[in-house]
């Protein structure tokens, strides 16, 4: 049952097209919405003049703020209007919400929403929200600063005065879309009990119960939020996206109504992974010992918090990236801009931070002549050693084993000739990424399982409010609970799409459903057997699960216990660059993963495959644009993705399991490492194989051809 590659039961109906989406939860007889986003990225609101759009045939209602009893939402902060009333800060700014009929009603009265705007200087990237001068987005945030925090540790000065060599970089990293299946949808109404239903896809169905009662000010338990199959999340809806909007049209019409929107709705408007600028400097002795790090990461958070300070705590944290380095001054800031926000990405501030830090670590291996997997080994993190927050790691350090598995897998490695012109290289990197929710966040899991039968036990019915966004969590938990209570499979019932059925399991986000949801299922079901055991028909437990307790960082110097489990990653890759062009073809990929225990080993190679395919988009491709606040890549003809044809050949997922002390059976999170370690490691192999560094992402021909020539003119001068 355990480490089985169990079949997903999911897996047929999605195939063949039974499986119900958000979108085909639409009925006839529904109202349809319509969005009237801002399209400009900053401006003051004058008036707004609907009269043109309510007196089109069809049209029910045109909301505004006036509409909206509590107007604001936010998952850490609730920065954001609903609709917006006195000033749009982004192009995706929603103004009013068309009710209307049908959906080509809803989509003409959009056009007849007459809005009076009166432009606001724009704040356009960071250095403009960090000029002295620059307009606040937020008057109450100084600065424009979502966040700012320093993680300081032993002498920085003194570590750079004792290293043999000392190397400077500035990093610069892109937005990266999400681009899930597909686009957001949702249906809701007002039930026969006055509760207001809403069926969507999401990350947290309890979290956004909690923003919507709070923005129609209802009490939790009015509200039920189902999911339907969800088509791929990775972070993207973290945020609320049509859950709010749908609830409030229900809610003041009283009506069913529908909201499903286009491809380019969805990217143009809703949060995307921070661009990052990091500005690093790092110090080492002559035989490898790293002495010091400094960095500043500025992040652009766009339009509204979302989830800035935390993606900018973690990039922080990872600055020196999995290597305990003795003296450290870091700094982390993200500020608002006039750009769409930013937020949760598969890896959350992880790949960024670690783009800078492990293209450091190798190109201070190459500067000092070491091998760079060499230079690893003298600084990698071990059991005990202590994070720039200033505390011993939480037990189980393995990224060791990950870098042992992939350098013994590539010795291996048949040897092979690139095409005639291209030069082949070999780059190394390894990663790390906190499992769960850091700095001291009430992190819990809670699941209910019953269980009855006659003499024996029949059936398990678990509860427990886990979103499937793709990742098989759903027959994981099935798994778990199974294997825990001595059933087959099939015997074992799983709800967990309804807010009103299930307990709160937290977000399938932060690779932390297996650990901490599935610590709670495993533990609620030794609870319910133990009831049985003591004759009780039906036997039920409810069981919440914290794993160890984290601490905020201090204001001065960014000490505390930020996470209580981590995942370590190393990869390998072969890549063929093409000097003429600057073409780069990744021919093999090794990525290995201490998964701590694989509960369904075909989902995490799943996993690691799938991650894979993102972070070659990341880190070759996929390149979100905007200019002068308005979104240039709202598209997949302008917004690259990779396809089956660009992805490597070879793939060889490597999975570690060393026993995490939490996690059921042993299992910690994986789900985002395979995006960590892949843009340096392959930054490295373009070096290995042509001269040239890297220091921007995404690695497109333009940016690899112009590096090859710089390499290359230096080679030649004497
Ligand atoms: Mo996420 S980026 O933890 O959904």
């Amino acid at each position: 049952m355990i480490g089985a590659s169990l079949p997903r039961p999911d897996a047929v109906g999605k195939v063949t097209g039974a499986t119900a989406y958000p979108g085909d939860l639409v009925r006839a007889g529904m109202a349809h919405l319509a969005v009237v986003y801002a399209g400009r990225p900053h401006a003051r609101i004058r008036h707004i003049d609907t009269s043109a759009a309510r007196a089109l045939p069809g049209v029910l209602a045109v909301l505004t703020a006036a509409d909206v009893p509590f107007n604001r939402f936010g998952l850490i902060d609730a920065d954001a209007p609903v609709l917006c009333d006195d000033v749009v800060r982004y192009v995706g700014d929603r103004v009013a919400l068309v009710v209307a009929d049908d959906p080509a009603s809803a989509r003409a009265a959009t056009a007849l929403v007459r809005v009076d705007y009166e432009d606001l200087p724009l704040v356009g990237d960071v250095h403009a929200a960090l000029h002295p001068d620059a307009p606040l987005l937020h008057p109450h945030r100084p600065g424009n600063i979502v966040h700012r925090l320093q993680i300081r540790r032993g002498d920085p000065d003194r570590g750079f005065a004792e290293a043999d060599i000392v190397l400077s970089e500035t990093f610069r990293t892109s937005w990266q879309e999400h681009a899930f299946l597909q686009p957001e949808a949702g249906v809701a109404w007002v039930d026969d009990d006055g509760r207001i239903v809403v069926e969507t896809a999401g990350q947290w169905l309890h979290e956004d119960r909690r923003q919507i009662a709070a923005m129609l000010r209802l009490p939790e338990d009015r509200v039920v939020v189902r999911y339907a199959a969800i088509g791929g999340a990775f972070g993207g809806r973290e945020d609320l996206g049509v859950q709010h909007l749908l609830a409030l049209a229900a809610w003041v019409c009283r009506r069913h109504v529908a909201l499903v929107w286009r491809r380019d709705e969805s990217m143009a408007t809703r949060h995307k992974r921070h661009p990052f600028t990091i500005e690093t400097r790092w110090g080492a002795r002559r035989d490898g010992t790293i002495t010091a790090v400094a960095a500043r990461l500025l992040a652009d958070g766009g339009a509204y918090a979302s989830t800035s300070q935390e993606v900018v705590k973690i990039a922080t944290l990872f600055a020196t990236g999995c290597y305990e380095v003795a003296n450290v001054a870091l700094e982390g800031l993200a500020l608002y801009t006039n750009n769409v926000p930013s937020g949760a990405f598969r890896g959350f501030g992880s790949p960024q931070a670690q783009f800078a830090s492990e293209s450091m670590v190798t190109r201070l291996a190459r500067a000092l002549g070491i091998d760079p997997v060499e230079m690893r080994r003298r600084n990698l993190y071990r059991e005990g050693s202590i994070e720039p927050s200033g505390e011993p790691l939480p037990p189980g350090v393995s990224v060791r084993a990950c870098l042992d598995a992939v350098v013994d897998e590539l010795a291996r490695q048949p040897q092979s000739a690139p095409p005639a012109g291209w030069r082949r290289g070999w780059g190394v990197a390894c990663g790390i990424k906190n499992v769960g929710y850091s700095f001291g966040y009430p992190e819990q899991a809670t699941a209910t399982v019953e269980l009855s039968g006659a003499d024996v036990i029949e059936r398990a019915v678990v509860r427990t409010g886990v979103a499937d966004v793709g990742q098989g969590s759903h027959l994981a938990m099935r798994q778990i609970a199974a294997a825990a209570l001595g059933l087959a499979l099939g015997q074992v019932h799983l709800i967990s799409d309804d807010s009103a059925a299930t307990p709160d399991a937290g977000s399938a986000s932060a690779s932390r459903l297996t650990l901490v949801a599935g610590r709670a299922v495993h533990d609620a079901a030794l609870a319910a057997l133990a009831r049985w055991h003591d004759e009780e028909r039906p036997a039920c437990a409810t069981v919440q699960f914290r794993p160890r307790a984290t601490t905020p960082l201090a204001a001065a110097d960014g000490a505390g216990r930020p996470n209580y489990c981590y995942g370590y990653t190393a990869q390998a890759l072969e890549v063929d660059v093409d000097p003429a062009t600057g073409a780069c073809r990744v021919v093999t990929i090794i990525s290995a993963h201490d998964v701590g225990r694989a509960i369904n080993r075909q989902q995490v190679e799943g996993q690691i495959e799938g991650a894979l395919a993102q972070a070659l988009g990341y880190a070759l491709m996929e390149e979100f644009q905007m200019r002068d606040g308005q979104v240039r890549t709202a598209g997949f003809s302008t917004y690259l993705l990779p396809t089956a044809l660009d992805m490597a050949p070879r793939i060889i997922p490597l999975i570690l399991e060393h026993a995490d002390d939490q996690g059921p059976f042993g299992a910690r999170g994986m789900s985002e490492m395979p995006l960590v370690p892949f843009a340096p490691a392959l930054a490295a192999a373009i070096h290995d194989a042509t001269g040239a560094w890297l220091s921007r992402q995404p690695m497109t021909p333009e940016r690899v051809r112009a590096a090859v020539r710089r390499a290359t003119a230096g080679e030649e001068q004497p």
